[in-house]
């Protein structure tokens, strides 16, 4: 099953795609080589490309699709919705009632807003916290990726020739052409170095607003945050009057009110998007009413005027109402148990093949490395040119075999998944764990 000859329909449609856009594509992650491949549709757990080929989805469009392709009950009441019209300039009644579902579950969202992307959520709860408090700077874990706003960017791709001393990372841009001001802008901090990172705060207490935090960063290793770091932290910024924001923006599957809830912190903003969408371009904004109002226009004086144009359209709020009702806390706990499985099933293949690997993750979500102990930080995390050749054989041998997964080989199980569609995982990957002996 080898769908990447260069006689194929998706081989003749990237050839075409490539004269119109840079590399081909609009967004980075469909690039497969030598093209991507195209798809014909989605239902359940499957997806279909137009060569005909069926795989098991572990993708899920980066962690966003939380009950999978073309939910039935998602697709009626959207299509509902559009033959009502998708935007307008009058407020909805469908905006409230999400919202009012997003603020029950969990207590901190006493307030909340919707935008269309994680970049934005992302985006949004900077620009609120420097707003709230009035000051420039704001600190990041080194490697952890809240999205493309310039400051929320920095050293997300940070590598061993750029990066610094381990105990004072260097902020490193990622796009040419960052301002050097959104460089000074930014204090980057090491994830899971609750020491490390206090000290690095300590410097910089008088002149930031926030402290930004992914509690399982996908490419710090997507293991959850230490309780002993994230209760650092949070101290921390008790202490010195600055803002705690989580990206929840993958993570808030985790639990019905979000990752959070595995430490008991409250933030004092949280940003989401992805799956709460379902299935549609979103991000949300909540937390304290006091912070989030620097967002009322109604205030005398308006401290962070916010707007889009296609933010709170009836239908992502639509699409994303019904999806959430849907997530409540049995399915929360069901999804989580099977990934559970996953995981105890990947480490048990990761034995039997003998090999030096290990899986990581938390939640309903799952990330395999070719090393034999779990990373702790982003420079763990880290992977050598070694380790990139074997994970790539492996997603290659994966794909070849049935199952898309996320390109550094981690997985995110959606709702309509089986305990069938984990053992096809599970045996397709020590078959692939097999293969990568043989070339160590
Ligand atoms: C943790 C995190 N934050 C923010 C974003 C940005 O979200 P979007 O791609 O919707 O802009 C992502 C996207 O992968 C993410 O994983």
């Amino acid at each position: 099953m080898n769908n990447s000859s260069t006689q194929s329909r998706s081989a003749a449609l990237y050839e075409r795609a490539q004269k119109v856009m840079p590399g081909g594509c609009s967004r980075n992650t469909v690039l497969r080589k030598p093209h991507p491949l195209y798809v014909d549709h989605g239902a359940g757990c499957y997806v279909t490309d137009i060569e005909g080929v069926s795989r098991i989805d572990y993708a899920n469009n980066m962690a966003s699709l939380i009950h999978g392709h073309a939910h039935t009950a998602v697709v009626e009441a959207v299509t509902a919705q559009l033959q009502k019209g998708t935007a307008f300039t009058l407020a909805t009644e469908v905006e409230i009632e999400f919202a009012e579902h997003m603020c029950r579950r969990n207590d901190g969202f006493e307030s909340i807003r919707f935008v269309n992307s994680g970049t934005e959520a992302v985006m949004g709860c900077l620009k609120a916290a420097r707003a709230y408090t009035g000051r420039p700077k704001i600190a990041k874990a080194e490697g952890a990726y809240h999205g493309q706003y310039d400051y929320a960017e920095i050293s997300q791709t940070a590598n061993p020739s750029n990066w610094g001393d381990a105990h004072n990372p260097s902020s490193v841009p990622v796009a040419h052409g960052t301002p050097a001001s959104a460089l000074s802008d930014v204090i980057i901090i090491p994830f899971n170095q609750p020491e490390q990172a206090v000290e690095i705060l300590n410097r910089h207490r008088d002149e930031l607003a926030c402290v930004l935090l992914d509690l399982m960063p996908h490419r710090g290793g997507l293991g959850p945050a230490s309780p002993a770091f994230v209760q650092a932290i949070y101290a921390w910024t008790r202490e010195n009057n600055v803002l705690l924001v989580f990206d929840e923006v993958i993570t808030f599957r985790s639990n019905y009110g979000g990752a959070q809830e595995w430490y008991g912190v409250r933030p004092d903003l949280t940003a989401m998007g992805k799956m709460i969408g379902g299935g549609f371009p979103v991000g949300a904004l909540a937390g304290r009413k006091d912070v989030m109002s620097v967002m009322n226009p109604l205030a005398d004086t308006v401290l962070f005027p916010h707007s889009g144009t296609f933010s709170a359209n009836p239908i992502t709020m639509t699409a994303g109402l019904v999806s959430m009702e849907m997530f409540d806390k049995t399915a929360v706990s069901n999804l989580n148990h099977l990934a559970n499985q996953a995981r105890a099933g990947i480490a048990e293949a990761i034995q039997i093949a003998d090999i030096p690997a290990c899986v990581t993750g938390g939640g309903s979500m799952f990330r395999i490395h070719m090393k034999p102990e779990a990373p702790v930080t982003y420079r763990d995390a880290y992977m050598t040119p070694q380790e990139s050749q074997h994970i790539q054989f492996l997603l290659d041998y994966l794909f070849d075999n049935g199952i898309i997964m996320i390109n550094t080989c981690s997985g995110t199980l959606s709702t309509v998944m089986t305990e069938k569609e984990i053992e096809v995982l599970i045996e397709t990957l020590l078959a692939g764990f097999r293969k990568i002996k043989q070339l160590l």
